[in-house]
């Protein structure tokens, strides 16, 4: 079996490691009650009513009400959308519709969202990078240098982890750029935590544009797996070419209707505006911990800050039950750690055990010194 399987696992599979779940951190602590602050996921979930009489039958490919419902919240028209199983599956379509294995490359902007090298990696699809700049902001001239050598670029707004957002002549400028040239994938997954910043508008203008859209953050509905991709009728087109026959499921379409209704996005925004209130707090009294440099913005709902001593202080986390998300492998974010906002009880914990930790004598000495906040927007 062994060889067999030598044999037939393609080259590029061979090259990569299986997902594993930041969960895994966990097993020690069996049975304790956990706080998960790692994945950007909303702390509270709202109830839901399904119904199974239609349980017996495929799902609509694209169910026509949700498709309806999303366009109307997004004012763009339903023929501009596809539903998938969230805006991970849109990254996967995008690159299996656009890019040929072992010949076609995509452009990724780090430090930001790992899928977008992950999903071209399964395919046998090359990853160019034109890294940010100190600040963070996109390297328009090094973006530039990759016209005419890939087929998709991948921009993030606000972007995981910095949380920063880009100007819309940042992303106007990619585009004409890459006119005739690329299609650019702009990732709106944080984008009701920072809805003035929609870039939706450009879509009229630039053909090559598309953007992602989730239900997983701002509608907290990350465990039904629910996204969207808008853009032309043209790229609608093609992508329901190689979207599976049922991405979403029947349960998820009737949660995700419910969600997008006028009174479920009443509930959503009043979340959001509770959570950014949270999220504005908690970073100012970290601010405040002189072991703690804060880094980039707080567009989305997470806080990236640097410390010296991040891996003991996640360490500590962990064995006190809080898991966040370690970033310190990414490109400009060595000894950074992400926290995801939480509810107020579980903000409050995690604030007293990391001032509990720089507390402790041997991390009094060691300040993060410098002028806290970054800004791009
Ligand atoms: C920037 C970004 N895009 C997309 C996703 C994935 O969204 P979904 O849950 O809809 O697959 C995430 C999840 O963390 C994200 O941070």
């Amino acid at each position: 079996m062994n060889n067999l399987l030598n044999k037939l696992t393609c080259e590029h599979v061979k090259a990569l490691t299986p997902y594993e779940s930041a969960r895994r951190l966990f097993t020690a602590s069996e049975g304790q009650a956990r706080i998960w602050l790692n994945a950007n996921e909303s702390p509270t979930a709202d109830n839901y009513e399904v119904r199974s009489d239609l349980f017996n039958r495929y799902p609509d490919c694209q169910p026509v009400a949700l498709l309806s419902a999303y366009a109307k919240y997004a004012d763009v028209n339903p023929n501009q959308l596809i539903t998938t199983r969230g805006a991970d599956e849109g990254i996967e379509l995008l690159i299996r519709a656009f890019c040929t294995p072992n010949e076609s490359s995509v452009l990724i902007c780090p430090p930001t969202y790992g899928m977008y090298a992950i999903s071209a990696q399964t395919f046998g699809v090359d990853v160019k990078k034109a890294p940010l700049q100190s600040n963070f902001s996109l390297d328009l001239n090094t973006i530039k240098r990759f016209v005419g050598q890939v087929n998709l670029v991948f921009l993030c707004s606000p972007n995981n982890p910095t949380g920063t957002s880009l100007p819309l002549k940042d992303i106007e400028a990619v585009l004409k750029m890459y006119e005739d040239q690329a299609i650019v994938v702009l990732d709106e997954a944080y984008i009701e935590f920072n809805s003035e910043q929609s870039k939706q508008a450009l879509l009229t203008q630039y053909p090559n544009l598309v953007i992602l859209r989730t239900l997983s953050k701002g509608f907290a509905l990350a465990g039904i797996r629910c996204g969207f991709v808008i853009s032309s009728k043209d790229i609608q087109q093609v992508l329901m070419k190689v979207i599976a026959p049922y991405p979403i499921a029947d349960p998820v379409a009737q949660i995700a209707k419910q969600a997008l209704s006028d009174s479920g996005i009443k509930r959503m925004q009043n979340r959001v505006s509770t959570l950014n209130s949270y999220l504005q707090d908690f970073t100012q009294a970290l601010s405040h911990i002189k072991q703690i440099e804060i880094v980039g913005s707080q567009c989305g709902n997470f806080v990236l800050f640097r410390s010296e001593h991040n891996a003991e202080l996640m360490k500590y986390l962990v064995n006190n039950n809080i898991l966040i998300r370690d970033q310190s492998k990414q490109f400009l974010l060595e000894k950074c750690l992400r926290v995801s906002i939480g509810n107020a009880n579980e903000n409050n914990q995690l604030l007293a055990l990391i001032q509990a930790f720089f507390s402790q004598a041997e991390y009094q000495k060691t300040g993060n010194n410098q002028s806290n906040q970054e800004t791009v927007s």
